[in-house]
């Protein structure tokens, strides 16, 4: 795995990422971050929203009252993806007080696994109880379709990686996290329900995450439909694990933007993966409003 760092001199669990040591969540970073966000902007959010691949269109309908641009924000990662825009959009949306990352990270881009999910934390010492995340994903379930919205029911990890590897702040959450229930059922069943009333095709699934950034091969593929995935991207697991872990209820979609059926694959191209996506927005958008309109915090 390309990870842009190597091991320094300075223990066997140190990796420097994009030229920061980060070996495990700090409390004191996380409410640092917290701190320099409060003395922005007044607002107490209840959800935490991770604007992945799918939910750009959702960005412009917060009412904005704070844009911080992450670079403005202690500890947080940079962005380097041109698409993803890297900055905290604090405000309102669907009658709730939100906190929104607009541009989120991915591993394969070189950052770590606590890079990725360091957001995450913040969220929670923002007093945040619901964690919305979403991803473009390669659909492996033949009875779904390009296009279609997944409620992720459940996940499998297959990243070889976890951002909870090192040591414990029982502050943060407790050693050994269960994953009973990582992605909440009662979230589960709204999100269906207000996609079916709006006549929007969606289902619950399991989602597989791998490291990437290569596309799977077809026995790859064949593999990860013989292990119980509906669905497989990049990204997501490292933030619910943390979510979980901090005690956060989540809310997880998919968005199949190209089908991998191993005895009918199709190239794709990455610019046909992002037009798919864009043209799902406004469903997944319409989803999400639903659910948050429902109140359920
Ligand atoms: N594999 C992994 N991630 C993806 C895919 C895929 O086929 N499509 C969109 N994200």
């Amino acid at each position: 795995m390309a990870m842009g760092g190597g091991r320094d001199d300075r223990g066997p669990s140190r990796l420097r990422l994009k030229g920061a040591t980060v070996t495990h969540h700090r409390w004191e970073q996380v409410e640092e971050a917290a701190d320099a966000i409060r003395a922005r902007w007044a607002g107490e959010p209840k959800v935490g929203i991770v604007l992945g691949t799918g939910l750009g269109a959702l960005a412009s309908e917060i009412e904005a009252e704070a844009t911080l641009p992450y670079p403005e924000i202690p500890h947080f990662p940079r962005s380097t993806v041109e698409s993803h825009k890297g900055q905290l959009v604090c405000g309102r949306f669907a009658g709730h007080c939100v906190l929104a990352m607009e541009g989120r990270f991915h591993l394969y881009e070189g950052y770590s696994p606590w890079q990725v999910t360091f957001p995450i934390r913040v969220m929670k010492a923002m007093g945040c109880r619901i964690l919305v995340v979403s991803n473009a994903a390669g659909g492996l379930n033949p009875l779904h379709q390009k296009g279609d919205l997944i409620v992720i029911e459940d996940h499998i990890n297959l990243m070889g990686l976890n951002p909870l590897i090192g040591p414990n702040d029982d502050r943060l959450g407790p050693r050994f996290p269960d994953m009973i229930e990582p992605y909440d059922r009662g979230l589960q069943e709204t999100a269906l329900q207000v996609a079916r009333e709006a006549n929007i095709v969606a289902h619950r699934g399991v989602y597989v995450s791998v490291v990437g950034p290569n596309l799977e091969t077809r026995a790859e593929y064949r593999f990860l439909r013989g292990i119980g995935a509906d669905v497989v991207g990049m990204s997501t697991v490292p933030e619910v694990l943390v979510a979980a872990h901090a005690g956060l209820k989540v809310l997880g979609f998919s968005i199949i933007t190209d089908m991998c059926l191993p005895d009918a694959l199709q190239p794709v191209k990455i610019e046909e993966i992002i037009a798919v996506a864009n043209e799902a927005e406004s469903k997944l958008s319409r989803v999400v409003r639903g659910v948050l309109e429902r109140g359920p915090i």
